[in-house]
């Protein structure tokens, strides 16, 4: 799989399960979470920190269409605040992530691509290459739900490229969709971020360290919660640990226009007896204990 990414916290933790748990192609960034010498900084860190030596290419600066807009509220303005982080060992491969993407696609068949930020990088692909989308495995992004974080309809993911996501789920391939209704239930509860300060070494301390800051963010914001949802590792899971999720095939469009429901993913629910054909798996539910210890036994790994 090649992880598209902005760190950001939980991209931080999708990077861990992706290493321990998947063949990880290469790493690419893209203009999010924070701006992209941010997130292509941060993924350098990740990656130092994991120990790994797998390409890493960075990607666009700005969405297709709309301004680039970031979370500074949500992770800092670093994109990862919290935790007292390494200076980065290594520059990243280049600043051309599409091109990557595209030849690594066209050289070898059957990647899965796994977009856990804004969708602009892959519909960049799509646009410039579009037999991209029969040789790939299939795109696994986190993104949507049937509510929003940054509206009450749109996700941040799809909010801030609204263009991008429609091409990417109008593609035809497999799509698999991690959306907010199974994110909000993989929690960051201070009782798992004490199992994951209680591995040794820099690592879990700084994974610790950014998901007590982005707990506290969240608990700032919502009701009904005990911890951050960290979101973009179920987008890996979803592929390498499915039996822990609840997914099912439905019919999804991205709405691009609305005044109060642009970036919104608008899953056709109505339950007809010859419903339209699906374009996208969604993932609803997971056994969070379970995921979550995946997580932390992840991160032990690369811990010792
Ligand atoms: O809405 C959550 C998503 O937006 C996650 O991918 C998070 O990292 C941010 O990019
Ligand atoms: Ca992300």
């Amino acid at each position: 799989m090649i992880i598209d990414c902005d760190p950001g916290h939980d991209d931080a933790m999708a990077l861990v399960v992706a290493a321990r748990h998947a063949d990880l192609v290469a790493v690419t960034t893209v203009a999010g979470n924070a701006p992209i010498t941010a997130t292509t900084r941060n993924a350098r860190i990740m990656l130092d920190m994991l120990g790994i030596d797998v390409p890493l290419h960075q990607g666009a600066h700005q969405p297709l269409v709309a301004p680039a807009r970031h979370a500074p509220d949500v992770h800092g303005s670093s994109g990862l605040d919290g935790a007292d982080l390494p200076e980065p060992s290594r520059p990243a491969d280049s600043e051309h992530a599409v091109d990557f993407i595209i030849e690594t696609c066209r050289a070898t068949e059957g990647v899965w691509l796994v977009p856990i930020g804004p969708l602009t990088n892959i519909a960049h692909v799509l646009q410039v290459a579009p037999d991209i989308g029969q040789r790939i495995a299939g795109i696994s992004l986190m993104g949507g739900g049937t509510f929003g974080n940054v509206t009450p309809t749109a996700e941040f993911n799809i909010w801030a490229d609204p263009e991008a996501a429609q091409i990417v789920f109008s593609y035809g391939g497999k799509l698999v969709m991690s959306g907010l209704d199974v994110t909000h239930e993989l929690q960051a509860t201070p009782e798992r971020i004490a199992k994951i300060r209680s591995h040794q070494g820099q690592l879990a301390t700084v994974l610790a360290d950014l998901l007590v800051f982005f707990s506290d963010g969240y608990m700032r914001f919502h009701l009904n919660m005990e911890g951050g949802a960290v979101h973009d590792p179920c987008a890996v899971m979803a592929l390498t640990h499915p039996e822990l999720f609840i997914i099912t095939p439905e019919r999804v469009k991205i709405e691009t226009a609305g005044d109060r429901t642009r970036g919104m993913t608008v899953i056709d629910r109505r339950g007809h007896r010859k419903p339209a054909p699906s374009n996208c798996d969604v993932v609803w539910n997971v056994d969070d204990e379970a995921a979550f210890d995946v997580l932390i036994e992840a991160i032990g790994y690369f811990s010792k």
